[in-house]
């Protein structure tokens, strides 16, 4: 947390007075904190108090401040993270509809830096599904939430809403502060999940990918400061803090990804591509009285393949499941594909692959193989991958981006 800048947002609930010890914890692992109290937050707690800790003015006025006319802007720009402890479930529904009617919501629309909330209320109001959905549409624009525990509340009342422990509290935060921002800016096209292909009005031909390794990758992406856009066969995962874009087929896949790659740096197809399809699907229900019906196939388009064709600045990683000689098959596909790098994993065994959380792969590029991984997590996997990603764009050790400074 050395030297990093924390906008820390107290809200007004009797647990303000445990964003002093959050504070003092913060300051404590090196960082500059900027206090800002809402009108309800000096109820219980004084701007006094966390000015002294934090050696920093606490401001609490959108207006009138004689030494700062623009201090949501200028806070905002500076944060590194901006903290809020407590969010109470006013100050999270004013968030989520986009209210800046103080000092704490301005700065929350006025910033790009990551944003940890830490709500506490009483159960009831913790368990009411206004206060659930506007958590929730916070959370899928990318904002950490710190969950409450479970445990004495105001007035003697005990259950879930109270404030997580203020250690906690500055865990995540410091977690949030250490994570790689390498691709910051970096716009990357992800695609999840396998394609649909029609056989009549109601079946298709499909295959056993759940999308998880596409949105890991997606998430890490983003995680990472890239600008992610997900092109995904999977209508019900999600939300994802990123556009997304829902395809069914291959060729549909292929047309969502025609219309943005110009605008792309990077290109990860994981999903699974039909390779074969139904040339001439029923329109309408094949019914049984009609007979055993014959479905003759023709190839896709092999999507990543004209992409490679195409590609001029872009790099391109492609996936290879093979269930036998997967190094030599996988390096194949990076030559026949014109790819930059490809993921290669064993399917033939069934803790890797489909539906699973675990992969196991072996990554090469044109000089072989560059990193074998034991079985990780889909979500480590993402970040191995990013890696190799990041050191071909020269970003490699790019731990973060430093932040306009005004
Ligand atoms: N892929 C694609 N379009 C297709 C088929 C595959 O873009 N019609 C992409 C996949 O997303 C993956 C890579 O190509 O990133 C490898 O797919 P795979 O099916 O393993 O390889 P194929 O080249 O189709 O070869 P084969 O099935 O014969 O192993």
């Amino acid at each position: 947390m050395q030297g990093r800048t924390v906008v820390l947002g107290v809200c007004g609930g009797i647990a303000a007075y445990k964003a002093v010890e959050v504070c003092r914890r913060l300051t404590d692992a090196g960082a500059r904190v900027l206090p800002v109290l809402t009108r309800g937050a000096t109820r219980f707690v004084t701007p006094l108090t966390f000015s002294a800790l934090a050696a920093e003015p606490a401001r609490t006025r959108l207006f009138d401040d004689p030494d700062d006319p623009i201090p949501h802007t200028r806070l905002g720009r500076r944060a590194d993270l901006v903290l809020v402890v407590p969010a109470t479930a006013g100050f999270c529904a004013r968030y989520a509809a986009g209210f800046a009617d103080d000092l704490l919501t301005a700065t929350l629309l006025a910033t790009r830096a990551p944003v940890v909330l830490a709500p506490a209320m009483h159960t009831e109001m913790w368990e009411h599904p206004a206060v659930r959905a506007n958590l929730a549409v916070l959370a899928a624009r990318g904002v950490t939430v710190v969950e409450p525990e479970v445990g004495r509340l105001a007035g003697g009342d005990e259950g879930a809403g109270r404030l997580a422990d203020p250690a906690r509290i500055v865990g995540v935060a410091g977690e949030i502060l250490a994570a790689r921002r390498d691709l910051e800016g970096v716009r990357v096209l992800v695609t999840a999940g396998g394609t649909r292909e029609p056989i009549d009005a109601v079946r298709y031909l499909g295959n056993r990918s759940s999308g998880k390794m596409g949105h890991a990758l997606a998430r890490a992406a983003h995680d990472r400061g890239a600008t992610v856009t997900l092109v995904t066969t999977r209508a019900d995962a999600g939300p994802f803090p990123f556009p997304t874009v829902v395809v069914g087929t291959a060729e549909e896949m292929r047309a969502a990804l025609r219309r943005r790659f110009a605008d792309s740096d990077v290109v990860v197809m994981a999903a699974a591509v039909a390779d074969f399809r139904p040339k001439a699907p029923a329109e309408g229900k094949w019914k049984k009285e009609d007979g055993v019906p014959e479905v003759v196939l023709e190839p896709t388009p092999d999507i990543l393949a004209e992409l490679g064709a195409a590609k001029e600045h872009q790099l391109l990683v492609g996936f290879a499941a093979e269930t036998e000689d997967v190094v030599a098959r996988a390096a194949a596909k990076l030559v026949r594909k014109r790819l930059d790098l490809v993921v290669a994993n064993d399917v033939s065994t069934p803790d890797a692959g489909f539906e699973v959380d675990t992969n196991r792969a072996v990554l090469l590029d044109s000089g072989g193989p560059v990193s074998e991984t034991p079985l990780v997590t889909k979500a480590e996997l993402a970040g191995i991958i990013l890696d190799q990603v990041a050191a071909r764009l020269g970003r490699a050790g790019r731990d973060e981006t430093p932040r306009e400074q005004t």
